[in-house]
């Protein structure tokens, strides 16, 4: 397992990608659990296998397809990973981060970046739609950060700001989509904790505590390398269940799955009405 990646294995990994695409990607586009059937939405697509780029890394979860998908979205080009891997599946920090990487090498300029999420918020319900506005580094705090290990100064600085971690143009712009297309989206914190255990009662009551409206198992390292590089990011959460604050109900892989169904269509409108417009 690699635990840092240097900027000239990074650059190799790009350029075997380069290599088979058609154009340089000014958007790249992250397709969480569930929620890979936005890929369909691309047209003119070249499709890469994970398996068939060097040192890429490779999911081991069901609802996450494994691929690399270019072409057009909106006109605008764009290069979606269908499919992500998360730290509980055993890949270092770098591991997890280094598409972004790789991306910010490929030339993308904004990251937009689903996932699916858990409710803490008790107002909030499966199958709905939250901006992400900011995030709870609470896998990082304890140490597990992305940022680790020499700094490469090629993409950014030793000590990256993260006060604007989601582009608050990208977030407007967000929001007026919804509006022209009646969708309702909804706002929020998102925390990022390391999985694959779903929450305690006692875990959800903390993060409710300290502001947090829903929980998953990704995002977060991904966000900060893109910030780190100076990618700008827009964040979206699938909400897929409801927490299990009250220790009464059980939270599963295949509800987070089913709840996708519902989230892709305003997803889709969503990512489509931001494309068509930057
Ligand atoms: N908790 C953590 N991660 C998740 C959840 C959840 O309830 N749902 C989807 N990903």
């Amino acid at each position: 397992m690699a635990e840092y990646f240097t900027f000239t294995e990074i650059e190799q990994v790009a350029q075997a990608i380069r290599k088979r695409l058609p154009f340089i990607p000014r958007v790249g586009l992250i397709l969480g659990s569930g929620l890979g059937g936005l890929a369909a939405a691309v047209r003119d697509a070249s499709v890469i296998p994970y398996t068939e780029i060097p040192r890429w890394p490779v999911s081991t979860v069901v609802g996450h397809e494994g691929r690399l998908v270019a072409g057009e979205l909106e006109s605008q080009k764009v290069l979606v990973m269908q499919g992500r891997v998360h730290y509980y599946e055993g890949y270092s920090m770098a591991e997890v981060t280094l598409p972004i990487r790789v991306m910010q090498r490929l030339g993308i300029e904004i990251l937009m970046v689903t996932n699916a999420a858990g409710a803490v918020n008790p107002d909030f319900n499966p199958g709905m739609v939250m901006l992400i506005v900011d995030h709870l580094n609470l896998i990082g705090m304890g140490g597990l950060s992305p940022l680790r290990g020499p700094n490469l100064d090629e993409f950014g600085a030793r000590f990256p700001d993260m006060g604007r971690a989601y582009d608050r143009e990208l977030c407007a712009l967000t929001r007026r989509v919804a509006l022209e297309k009646s969708i309702h989206l909804y706002e929020g914190v998102y925390a990022g904790l390391a999985g694959p255990s779903f929450e305690t009662p006692a875990d959800l009551r903390f993060l409710r505590g300290i502001g947090v409206d829903a929980v998953g198992m990704s995002t977060v390292p991904e966000v900060t390398v893109a910030r780190h590089g100076g990618t700008r990011v827009l964040g979206l959460s699938g909400i897929s269940n409801k927490a299990n604050l009250d220790g009464n109900t059980l939270t599963t892989h295949e509800e987070v799955l089913e709840a996708g169904h519902k989230i892709v269509p305003q997803l889709e409108a969503l990512v489509r009405g931001v494309l068509s417009r930057i």
